[in-house]
């Protein structure tokens, strides 16, 4: 945990190198990634207003989708890497109401109690001191507002065509995983979804205190 502004710099590092071919991804889940991406948004039931936060926003895949949901509202995608924003920035330059910053999910720069809902999707599982940066997204996070996972889970199960994708996806994108429900728990939070999925996890969680 110490180390985790160390390894944060290098994971920074990497996708600055190689955030040209992060979209090569989405291609290779066969349109998978980006279809829980948008069950997330509805098992949530996200408002079409208020102030919604995308943590490890990347490319802005998922930004671009809650930016077209919260017509009312306002998207925020924070990311540790320049590069993917430019690529977010390119991709997702029609919506007025999302914003771009560059920053650390371990020490977000807002205000407690800020936001509606937070967002992140295939993020957790490559974020170096989990722990410090669920802190930060229930810190931001209103009373009532919803925090909405989705990751790889680290037991993978039997080697199957799903099973070796995310191996690969994992050794590319030093994303190896994690079972984040217990993080989660150790808040003040209800959990109204949890999908378990072959490979991966959808958690969303409500802040009871
Ligand atoms: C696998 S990509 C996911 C991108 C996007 N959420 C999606 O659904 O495609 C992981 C992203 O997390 C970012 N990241 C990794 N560690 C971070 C940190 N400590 N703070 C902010 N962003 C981080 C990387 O730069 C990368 O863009």
């Amino acid at each position: 945990m110490s180390n985790y502004l160390d390894e944060s710099k290098k994971t920074r590092d990497r996708y600055n190198r190689l955030a040209m071919l992060y979209d090569l991804d989405d291609v290779l889940w066969l349109g998978l990634k980006q279809y829980s991406r948008k069950k997330l948004i509805k098992e949530t039931n996200l408002k079409d207003s208020g102030l919604v936060l995308d943590l490890t926003t990347g490319t802005g895949r998922n930004a671009g989708l809650l930016a077209r949901w919260v017509t009312n509202g306002t998207v925020i995608g924070i990311d540790i890497s320049k590069n993917v924003l430019k690529i977010n920035k390119l991709r997702n330059n029609r919506y007025d109401n999302l914003h771009r910053v560059q920053g650390m999910v371990q020490s977000l720069p807002f205000a407690d109690e800020t936001f509606n809902a937070v967002f992140c999707t295939c993020g957790m599982d490559t974020i170096d001191g989990p722990d410090i940066a669920f802190s930060e997204a229930f810190r931001v996070l209103k009373k009532g507002g919803t925090v909405s996972l989705l990751h790889l889970k680290r037991n993978k199960g039997p080697l199957d065509v799903f099973n070796f994708l995310s191996r690969f996806y994992a050794w590319i994108w030093r994303a190896d995983g994690a079972d984040l429900l217990t993080h989660v728990q150790k808040h003040d939070v209800e959990v109204p979804v949890y999908r378990n999925l072959q490979i991966a996890e959808a958690i969303v969680a409500r802040k009871i205190g």
